[in-house]
């Protein structure tokens, strides 16, 4: 979407992609489990799935068929169950929601009338239609809540439900540092005409020579920090890392179990599977993370080395969109989309690597920084304040890359996701940097 000569018939064909696939991925996720299921609150972490499909209608209904189309209100009376900041994740269950056949009802019905207001709008004229920006932040959101409740799937217990491709296997060799010039860059975007408000405006940064890992750290090298007394180290950890880890006795990452031999198996949506060496860690905190670095030598990167280390192009010096250039990403360069439910091997996408020889900085992982989330300078809210800005400053660390689960539409070199550093159940991991 960076061509500027896109008609407004090319960019309306874009959208509906977008919407549409948006769509089919939260039928998938809702329709493979039966209603008791979709009604459950699978961990306190999490809302109902069903809570998840109707605010996805609610939101596109909000946006789009109000405010976009100017149209009257369909449900104004259930904008209050479906409002995130009204109720706390825990207290979702016990509202009076939507049953599982009026949701499905209830976001059809938007739908049908989000395919009209497509058609008539000009994107173009008033910022919240140009470019077609609040379909792409409708779809974005749609597919965010499509990871939150493929998260949750990986939470539920039961029989497994959701089948896919294995991940490709490691094709070539990664491994080691590569150390970056650093020097005057541009973090953020102000051209990408769908980037959301956080990563916005572009502006200079300048950076020392740092060292980056070539890859997102292994399980391998994970389970040597787990044999080396990592958890039982105080000195590894920060003071608030050691209380969390002493509090929830965590000794490896979530959804780990050993065997009586010593072998270590994790549990991926339901099913249990021997842990891959060669395999990104996942589903470890911010506080693991930042231990595991500091056993290793290093520490994490801030979020504007690993932007650099994604958007760098070392022959012109400018900031690209990804790490192997300006193309959209393909099955060749990452793992993205949901297409495998787990993290490939370090080295199954040489074709995703940057001109350095950065590898898997998109997909697979969503990788910890050390950067607490905040506003960039000039930063104005757009469209709403509750999407970014009531969330600066408050106790979250800066994710970057995406996972396996993250679709493209979401998945910008540019694009942050934050929580807080205690949480696990994300698909997170991480890669280690270092002064040079
Ligand atoms: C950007 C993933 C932290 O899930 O809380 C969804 C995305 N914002 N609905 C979240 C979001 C509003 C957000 N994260
Ligand atoms: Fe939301």
């Amino acid at each position: 979407m960076h061509d500027e000569t896109a008609t407004p018939e090319r960019i309306r064909a874009t959208l509906a992609g977008h919407l549409a696939r948006a769509r089919d991925r939260s039928r998938a996720l809702t329709e493979c489990v039966d209603d008791r299921d979709l009604i459950a609150q699978h961990s306190p972490l999490m809302s109902p799935l069903v809570w998840d499909l109707a605010h996805i209608g609610n939101q596109e209904e909000l946006w789009l068929v109000r405010d976009v189309g100017g149209r009257a209100p369909l449900r104004r009376d259930i904008d209050d169950l479906y409002d995130a900041f009204q109720h706390a994740r825990s207290a979702r269950p016990s509202l009076p929601l939507l049953d599982p056949g009026e949701a499905r009802g209830y976001v059809g019905q938007v739908r049908e009338m989000t395919w009209d207001v497509l058609d008539r709008s000009p994107l173009a004229g008033r910022r919240l239609e140009r470019d077609g920006f609040a379909f792409a932040m409708i779809a974005q959101h749609e597919q965010q809540h499509d990871e939150t409740m493929l998260a949750t799937h990986q939470l539920r217990s039961g029989t497994p439900v959701l089948t896919a491709a294995p991940a490709p296997g490691a094709v070539v060799d990664v491994a080691g540092e590569v150390t970056l010039p650093g020097g005057e860059f541009e973090l953020g975007t102000s051209t990408h005409p769908w980037a959301l408000d956080n990563e916005r405006p572009a502006h200079r940064v300048s950076l020392p020579p740092f060292v980056i890992d070539a890859a997102p750290v292994t399980n391998a090298r994970y389970l040597e920090f787990i044999a080396d007394g990592g958890y039982d180290r105080p000195e590894l950890w920060s003071t608030r890392g050691w209380a969390h880890r002493s509090d929830e006795s965590l000794e490896a990452p979530q959804f780990w179990e050993r065997d009586t031999s010593g072998t270590w198996w994790r549990r991926v949506f339901g099913v249990m599977t021997p842990v891959n060496p060669r395999q990104p860690v996942t589903h470890v905190c911010y506080f693991e993370a930042q231990a595991f670095a500091r056993w290793a030598g290093g520490r994490l990167p801030t979020e504007a080395e690993w932007e650099f280390a994604a958007r760098w192009d070392p022959a012109t010096g400018r900031s690209r969109r990804f790490p192997w250039g300006d193309a959209e990403p393909t099955a060749e360069h990452a793992n993205l989309g949901q297409r495998h439910l787990e993290p490939a091997e370090v080295g199954a996408y040489p074709g995703g690597a940057s001109p350095s020889g950065v590898h898997q900085l998109i997909g697979d992982v969503w990788e910890w920084t050390s950067s607490d989330f905040r506003p960039y300078p000039g930063f104005a809210a757009f469209p709403y304040r509750e999407y970014s800005e009531v969330f600066f400053g408050g106790d979250y660390r800066v994710l970057r890359g995406g996972s396996f689960g993250t679709d493209p539409v979401v998945c910008r070199s540019t694009f942050r996701n934050w929580d807080h550093p205690i949480r696990r159940q994300i698909f997170a991991g991480f890669r280690c940097a270092r002064d040079v």
